[in-house]
């Protein structure tokens, strides 16, 4: 696929993938691009998946009808993007690789070798002359690992931005738009390193950039501030949505009754935006996605063992260890001889920055009655209003 007259997609497309990373679920799939710039020198920009070798050499060839590539830019070391340098290595034993010292730190861990004799060895700043087109390499730790560097290309302005921009399916499947699997991939793997992605946002805002080409997803081309602004709003722990997303667990379904009810109460009150998720049943990495997403959030679980129902405790996780912040939190608890979740929740939460809890947490003891329906009514007013 063309991007410009000179850079071309030699990426694959993955449909036997069950998991992403061995825990997101994919079911349209997962890209791994990689870019060709052919110029005087023919520069080959990341590796794909392991499994896709044969595929990804073939596409080599054809792009360059059979001539050798003089260089492998590699920007990031997760094998989703690397386990293929071995292979074009042995293929290509004239080719040169292209890549920071913490890239080949971790070349030699992961493969054996960090090729002393062919190796570039390259910094932020620095450019890698290729004839007509010019690469400059841009340091982005945390994006989504300490030693990703993004390439510029400053003749077709054109910026590889490898697990940034990202998103899961495969380029093959259509989707209804780009945000919701691009936000679930940005904040599943990279959400935790906004202080990160948000020094890398500076540094492409001193570039003129016309085209991203990510390691995942889709090449994009046009409003490129609508994704520049996207992942501002992410990586800044801004609400994307006002609106109001409840998660819960039940186990009999008088917690599931609460929830509904509130959803109810909150639609009457004029809440326009709810969205409600039951955490044993709905896809984990959403419910998250969800939490970052939206303005207030609401937590529904029981007391399990003294501690809370397994599935909220794993997904309020999931919350403090990407820096869950800046948001009102409403809590309700319900247990049938001392229920303890709404105090666990809160502590589980208490080093997270600027959470403000709502003044009225529910508590049910077992069912609701009309102390913790009154209760109910109150907090949809504090979270409606
Ligand atoms: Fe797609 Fe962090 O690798």
């Amino acid at each position: 696929m063309e991007i410009t007259k000179d850079i071309r997609h030699i990426g694959v497309n993955d449909h036997d993938i069950d998991l992403f990373e061995s825990q997101y679920h994919v079911p349209d799939g997962m890209a791994y691009n990689s870019y060709i710039i052919i110029d005087d020198k023919i520069t080959v920009v990341d590796t794909v998946e392991i499994r896709f070798k044969e595929e990804w050499l073939r596409r080599i060839e054809e792009e360059t009808s059979g001539k050798a590539p003089d260089y492998l830019i590699i920007q990031h070391m997760e094998p989703d993007h690397s386990s293929n340098i071995l292979s074009f290595m042995e293929k290509y034993p004239e080719a040169r690789i292209v890549a920071s010292a913490k890239t080949f730190t971790m070349m030699v861990q992961f493969y054996g070798t960090d090729f002393p004799e062919r190796k570039i060895v390259i910094k932020e700043g620095d450019t890698l002359e290729t004839g007509h087109h010019s690469l400059t390499f841009v340091a982005a730790p945390m994006v989504h690992w300490p030693e990703v560097m993004f390439t510029y290309d400053s003749v077709d302005k054109v910026l590889f931005s490898i697990d940034a921009f990202g998103k899961f399916g495969a380029n093959d499947v259509p989707s209804e738009g780009w945000a919701d699997e691009a936000r679930r991939y940005y904040i599943g793997i990279v959400g935790k390193y906004g202080t990160q992605v948000q020094s890398v946002l500076k540094k492409a805002a001193a570039i003129d950039i016309q085209t991203i080409c990510p390691s995942h997803g889709p090449v994009l081309t046009e409003n490129l501030c609508y994704y520049i602004g996207l992942y501002d709003t992410w990586s800044s722990y801004r609400p994307e949505t006002e609106g109001i997303v409840i998660n819960y667990t039940s186990v009999y379904g008088h917690t599931r009754e609460a929830v509904m009810k509130l959803e109810a109460m909150l639609k009457e009150k004029g809440a326009e935006t709810v969205v409600v998720n039951d955490l044993a049943r709905c896809d984990m990495s959403k419910a998250i996605a969800d939490a970052f997403r939206y303005s207030k959030v609401v937590l529904a679980t029981t007391t399990y063992n003294m501690g809370i129902f397994p599935f909220m405790e794993t997904f309020l996780n999931g919350l403090v260890e990407r820096n869950f912040q800046n948001r009102i939190v409403g809590v309700i608890e319900n247990g049938t001889w001392a229920p303890k979740a709404a105090g666990i929740i809160k502590g589980m939460l208490a080093n997270s920055k600027d959470i403000t809890f709502t003044e009225t947490t529910v508590s049910i003891k077992s069912a609701l009655n009309e102390a913790s329906e009154a209760q109910l009514r109150v907090l949809a007013e504090e979270l409606a209003g």
